[in-house]
């Protein structure tokens, strides 16, 4: 189906999506990041909109350029930044998708002025930073659908079903890590999804487009219709 012969399914629809990676400021001039592209995200992100949704598209530092009628971006660096983002759309969302590579620490403290080379080691001290999903997980409002995302290097499905069990989602997808080819700076990904209700689903190794449009039927299934 080209794009206009697409259904215009979730029209009515709101949905907070986090994308990207965040930046973890140590000074001025320097921070601590990882090495998401945001590319999986935005891929939902366009899939949702071609099929009438609202998205609300709380982006960390990417370079992919995002533009389309129907999606707003909201631009942040630091996990505490999107977590702000976050707490201002989450109430009025349908379905939240947390497909962020968030940092999970963050320094103790930012050096305000550049830090200069002096000692043979210098220690940086840092911080758990809050889980976003997590905490909006607690404060889910009835009918509202969470979708978030597992990478893992070992004890995949353990892990994976932990976090959709602490974190309160009705779905994971879980990310693996072992096939070349998928991940972090790749086109492509190999994932499984893991329901509330007990069923899971088994993707081949798919681009991101096609994993995107899996995981927006996936939802659809979750979703009651307007
Ligand atoms: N997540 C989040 N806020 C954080 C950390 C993670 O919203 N501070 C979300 C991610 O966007 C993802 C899910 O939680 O949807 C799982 O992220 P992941 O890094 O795999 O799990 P963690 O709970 O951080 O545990 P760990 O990194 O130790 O595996
Ligand atoms: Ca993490």
């Amino acid at each position: 189906v080209s794009f206009f012969d697409k259904k215009k399914d979730l029209t009515g629809k709101e949905v907070l999506l986090t994308a990207g990676p965040t930046n973890e400021a140590i000074d001025p001039v320097r921070f601590i990041g990882n090495h998401s592209s945001g590319k999986m995200g935005i891929a939902i992100a366009y899939e949702l909109a071609e099929q009438g949704a609202l998205v609300n598209l709380i982006l960390g530092p990417s370079h992919i350029p995002v533009d389309h009628p129907l999606i707003k971006v909201f631009k942040v660096s630091s996990a505490s930044e999107m977590y702000q983002s976050c707490q201002q759309h989450h109430l009025s969302a349908d379905i939240c998708i947390f497909a962020a590579a968030v940092a999970d620490y963050t320094p103790e403290t930012v050096a305000t002025e550049k830090i200069k080379k002096s000692e043979d080691e210098i220690i940086l001290k840092l911080k758990k930073n809050v889980d976003i999903a997590a905490s909006l997980g607690k404060v889910k409002a009835p009918g509202q659908i969470h979708i978030g995302f597992a990478l893992e290097t070992q004890n995949e499905e353990i892990n994976a079903l932990s976090k959709l069990k602490n974190k309160n989602f009705d779905m994971v997808v879980l990310n693996s890590m072992r096939d070349s080819g998928a991940g972090f700076q790749h086109d492509t990904n190999k994932v499984t999804f893991y329901f509330k209700n007990g069923d899971r689903q088994n993707l081949a190794l798919l681009s991101k487009k096609e994993v995107a449009a899996h995981i927006v039927t996936a939802i659809k299934s979750l979703t009651p219709p307007n």
